[in-house]
């Protein structure tokens, strides 16, 4: 049998511990979908397509693929014959949402399980939120980031600040 994670999130954008989570996944299941959430409340900063975009261009898994999901993660993950939902966890701060979650789906759809994955221990207080919080202020993400995301960043700045 085939074993098919799922690793959804809203990617905006995709950082260095995203990545770090998605090469652990790739070594313990046969495939892996990233997953990106189509809408979410918050205005992005990177529509869908950009960001799937930047996702493809920096996975270098043979396994992984990405694809964009809306609705219900599990009706998704049922959808893709997926037995697991990957997240990644990098603190304990994490962990009350993510509990809540895990046991949502479990509740919706027993049959899919959640995977939790600790980050590297680099990348524990990293966040797509406060790196977008450091780059719009000036401070460094170098690291932080693949360097392609980095770059769309820059230009997206240097876009707005000539609107
Ligand atoms: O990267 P994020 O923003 O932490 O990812 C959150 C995500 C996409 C996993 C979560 O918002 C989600 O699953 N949304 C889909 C809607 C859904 O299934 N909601 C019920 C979850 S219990």
């Amino acid at each position: 049998m085939t074993r098919r994670a799922i690793y959804p999130g809203s990617f905006d954008p995709i950082t260095n511990g995203h990545l770090d989570i998605i090469e652990r996944s790739a070594k313990l299941f046969d495939e892996v979908v990233v997953a990106v959430l189509l809408n979410i409340d918050k205005e992005p900063m990177f529509s869908a397509e950009e960001r799937m975009d930047m996702l493809r261009s920096v996975i270098t898994w043979d396994n992984v693929t990405v694809d964009s999901f809306e609705g219900l993660l599990v009706d998704y993950a049922t959808r893709q014959n997926a037995q697991v939902i990957v997240r990644g966890i990098r603190a304990v701060s994490d962990y009350e949402y993510e509990l809540q979650m895990a046991l949502m789906n479990r509740r919706l759809e027993p049959r899919i399980e959640t995977v939790f994955m600790m980050s590297g221990e680099a990348y524990s207080y990293l966040s797509s939120r406060l790196t977008k919080e450091v780059f719009k202020l000036g401070g460094s993400i170098k690291g932080l980031v693949p360097g392609l995301v980095e770059q769309r960043m820059k230009a997206r700045l240097k876009g707005h600040t000539e609107d």
